[in-house]
């Protein structure tokens, strides 16, 4: 059984269709990589996904569980967690305020626990905030722990963006063009980042639109054109079919 299966989405914004007839299976472990040219689906089919909008048509099933139609909190709850494609910030928040909000949904004991301080709560408690600094030093910006998040470098504020999605302890996660704005060094080192993720067992769906990134880290790739799942398969195979090169005609990334 594939651990996440979107079966006949369709998404319609207004008379605009802007995901059509998409069946798409993700497999435990993977890393599939979503590629199209601007405004063919991928950022919607995130949104789907995690909740944030729901199919017009079709269902979205997590480990067998049928989860369109649940909100975001809950399909972050149950381990389905996805980064911004801009930078989001928590109003206000500095960086280690930004980790502990996402960390909320770690907490098993509850607000009076909390409250009067108990045992558990603390146990559970200090266990959650060094997860939070070690995550910080995972993501490289654990030296900026106390600065407001607004206040972070583009770079920065991608990185962070990962970091608050990994605060909440994923098993799948979501991850749109986290190295828009980065230089190659940069964008290496969040492919190092993604790749270790993996390597701890969470399954991740990234959207790319670097392709020298895409190429280096996916393990299955599958192309949008016109909210058309157009290709799925191997990643340099996909490369190299002429549609696929044809939705990219004109865009400098192949
Ligand atoms: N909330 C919305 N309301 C209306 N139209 C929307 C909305 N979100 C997306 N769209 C439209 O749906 C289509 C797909 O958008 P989407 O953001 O999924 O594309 P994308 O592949 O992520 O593009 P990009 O590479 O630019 O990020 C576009 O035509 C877009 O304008
Ligand atoms: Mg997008």
């Amino acid at each position: 059984m594939p651990l996440l299966e979107l079966k006949g989405i369709i998404k319609f914004f207004g008379k605009l269709a802007a995901l059509e007839n998409i069946d798409l299976q993700v497999n435990k472990g993977e890393i599939l990589g979503i590629v199209g040219p601007n405004g063919s689906g991928k950022t919607t089919l995130i949104n789907l996904i995690s909740g944030y909008y729901r199919p017009t048509r079709g269902t979205i099933y997590f480990d067998g569980r049928k989860i369109s139609g649940l909100r975001p909190d809950q399909i972050a709850r149950l381990g389905i967690v996805r980064t911004f494609q801009s930078n989001v910030l928590f109003e206000g928040a500095s960086v280690i305020e930004s980790m502990m909000i996402s960390s909320r949904l770690q907490y098993k004991t509850n607000e009076w626990q909390a409250f009067w301080e108990t045992k558990a709560y603390k146990d559970e408690h200090e266990k959650i905030v060094g997860n939070a600094l070690n995550t910080l030093r995972f993501v490289n910006i654990f030296n900026e722990t106390f600065r407001p998040a607004a206040a972070l470098p583009h770079g920065f504020q991608r990185m962070l963006g990962i970091g608050v999605a990994l605060a909440a302890n994923p098993s799948v996660l979501l991850i749109d063009e986290p190295t828009t704005g980065m230089n190659h060094e940069e964008a290496m080192g969040v492919v190092e980042n993604i790749r270790e993720i993996n390597k701890q067992g969470v399954t991740v769906v990234l959207i790319e639109h670097n392709m020298r990134v895409l190429l280096n880290i996916a393990t299955r790739v599958i192309v949008l054109n016109f909210g058309n799942k157009i290709a799925d398969g191997d990643p340099h195979e996909m490369m190299s079919k002429p549609e696929v090169v044809e939705a990219y005609l004109g865009t400098e990334t192949l």
